[in-house]
């Protein structure tokens, strides 16, 4: 094999490696050595600005493959037949701590999933958990400031963590779902993922649905304990990538079956709450779960930077068949992940190869920019419409219309008078075993022990009574033994 010639960016060969160019054997260095300027000045610009949340995350390539028909529900092409096969890339992350992080924390997990679907990408951005904290997306920012680290003393802070649930009663369902078993996976292989959100689905008829989408892991749901967690953690602050970077390389190719609730949508108005709530699930004896088909991650990026650092997904990237639903908190993210992303990546981060369609053509008059790769024939005309036969829209809306009414403003008041915030996390409760149950006290009397504020403590302590008289009695026992202690 032939020696590689070493370059400058510019493809001219370098001379030496080892020596920079001086003024004589022991002078100072000269500016006109392009090789160390270059060099040096690329090496300051390696780093680009993490995700605000989710900084910390590993990402494979595999297929999703449809095995059971629901093309009466959605027109979407690549869910049309049984046996359709879709490449897809997933990101796997932590939420609430930097790049420099560890995996094995108990924090939600991202799992986020990019169809190259032959009608455009499709970006499925869900957590390993059905529901979430809050449900108004202008709460959001505080709620990531209260998580992640505090300005001042620059670590995570149990007075803001649990400051700001005290005055979020409906997350209550969600950090009983994170203090419990779940709330800390084994592996990334080994938890399920949740689109949370509820969608909309379209059929060929036009008749729309609302949708749910589960991904149950075939590997089998395994958590670690608070202890076994901390023991990871000092063994391997990268648990979760080695475990999925070497299951691959193996050829243990982990799966999900992917099923879905799914809801007629003229049924929304008159279910019992708020079918757009995210801090909510939707009980599966009302809508039963219904197979559409399974993942599969067969292929490890070959570059992490390239591929997983610089992937984008943002939950406005939908496909003929499928749309949003009303959901207040979904309605901030279809904003909120492509802004994020201009400033994170630049405005042609939709071009990089990880982004970009792959089985369909990204066809547009959007131009130029910083950092441009895609360009049309010169025969191409930029505007539209054009008598040049340049691209054209289709008159085809993605999903059917929905029906709304009322008056604008800012509403504190639930679509539906039954909600309350407090009967799923009564449930999920009254669901877990007593082993489980003692866990789940033991958690969160452990963080909510920490709190320098009695009243803080007490809001929260009101939030596990509305809950469940059970669990607010063996909380609020936990909490005082410790304090006392
Ligand atoms: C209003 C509420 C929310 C806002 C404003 C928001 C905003 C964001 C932003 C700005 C990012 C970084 C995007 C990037 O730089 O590429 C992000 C990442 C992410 N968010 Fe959210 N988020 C919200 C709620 C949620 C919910 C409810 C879920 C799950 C159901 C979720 C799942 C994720 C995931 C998985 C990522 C990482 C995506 C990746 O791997 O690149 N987020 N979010």
């Amino acid at each position: 094999m032939s020696q590689r010639v070493l370059t400058t960016e510019s493809g001219a060969p370098v001379a030496d490696n080892q020596n920079s160019a001086t003024a004589g054997a022991g002078g100072p260095i000269l500016v006109q050595d392009q090789h160390l300027i270059e060099k040096l000045a690329r090496f300051n610009r390696e780093r680009i600005p993490e995700r605000v949340v989710h900084a910390r995350g590993s990402g494979a390539y595999g297929y999703f493959e449809v095995t059971d028909d629901v093309s009466g529900f959605t027109r979407a092409d690549f869910l049309s037949e049984v046996g359709r096969r879709t490449e897809t890339f997933i990101r796997f992350s932590t939420v609430a701590d930097s790049l420099g992080g560890a995996d094995a924390v108990r924090d939600p997990r991202g799992f986020a999933l990019k169809f190259y679907t032959n009608e455009g990408n499709y970006d499925l951005v869900g957590n390993n958990t059905p529901v979430f904290f809050i449900k108004d997306p202008v709460k959001f920012p505080d709620f990531i400031h209260s998580q992640k680290r505090d300005p001042f003393t620059g670590r995570q802070e149990p007075d803001n963590v649990w400051d700001f649930w005290a005055h979020s009663p409906e997350a209550t369902h969600q950090v009983t779902w994170l203090m419990g078993d779940r709330g800390i996976p084994a592996s990334y292989r080994h938890m399920n993922g949740y689109g949370s959100h509820t969608y909309q689905w379209t059929n060929a008829e036009g008749e729309a649905f609302f949708v749910k989408y589960h991904f149950k892991t075939n590997q089998g749901v395994r958590s670690l304990s608070a202890e076994q967690a901390a023991e990871q953690v000092g063994k391997d602050a990268n648990s979760h990538q080695t475990d999925l970077l070497q299951a691959i390389e193996r050829g243990v190719n982990p799966s999900w079956t992917l099923h879905v609730q799914l809801m007629p949508a003229a049924d929304a108005a008159d279910y019992r709450f708020n079918p757009f709530d995210v801090t909510k699930v939707w009980p599966h004896a009302d809508f039963p779960l219904r197979r559409v088909g399974r993942l599969v991650l067969d292929r490890n990026p070959d570059n992490v930077f390239a591929e997983v650092e610089q992937a984008a997904f943002s939950p406005n990237n939908f496909v003929p068949g499928i749309g949003p639903s009303p959901d207040k908190m979904l309605q901030g993210r279809l904003f909120a992940y492509a802004d994020a992303q201009r400033y994170r990546l630049g405005i042609n981060h939709t071009q990089l190869p990880v982004n970009a369609p792959k089985a369909a053509e990204a066809d547009n008059y959007g131009r130029d920019g910083l950092h441009a790769t895609r360009h049309g024939s010169r025969h191409d005309k930029n505007y539209e419409p054009n008598s040049y036969a340049g691209p054209a829209q289709t008159g085809a809306a993605l999903a059917s219309p929905l029906a709304v009414h009322g008056w604008t403003g800012t509403h504190e008041a639930p679509l539906h008078t039954k909600d309350d915030d407090f009967f799923q996390a009564g449930e999920l409760y009254r669901l877990m075993s007593a082993d489980e149950k003692d866990r789940l006290i033991a958690n969160i009397a452990g963080g909510l022990s920490q709190v320098t504020r009695d009243d803080v403590i007490e809001k929260n302590l009101a939030h596990f009574h509305a809950a469940d008289a059970d669990y607010g009695k063996r909380v609020e026992e936990a909490v005082r033994a410790l304090r006392e202690d």
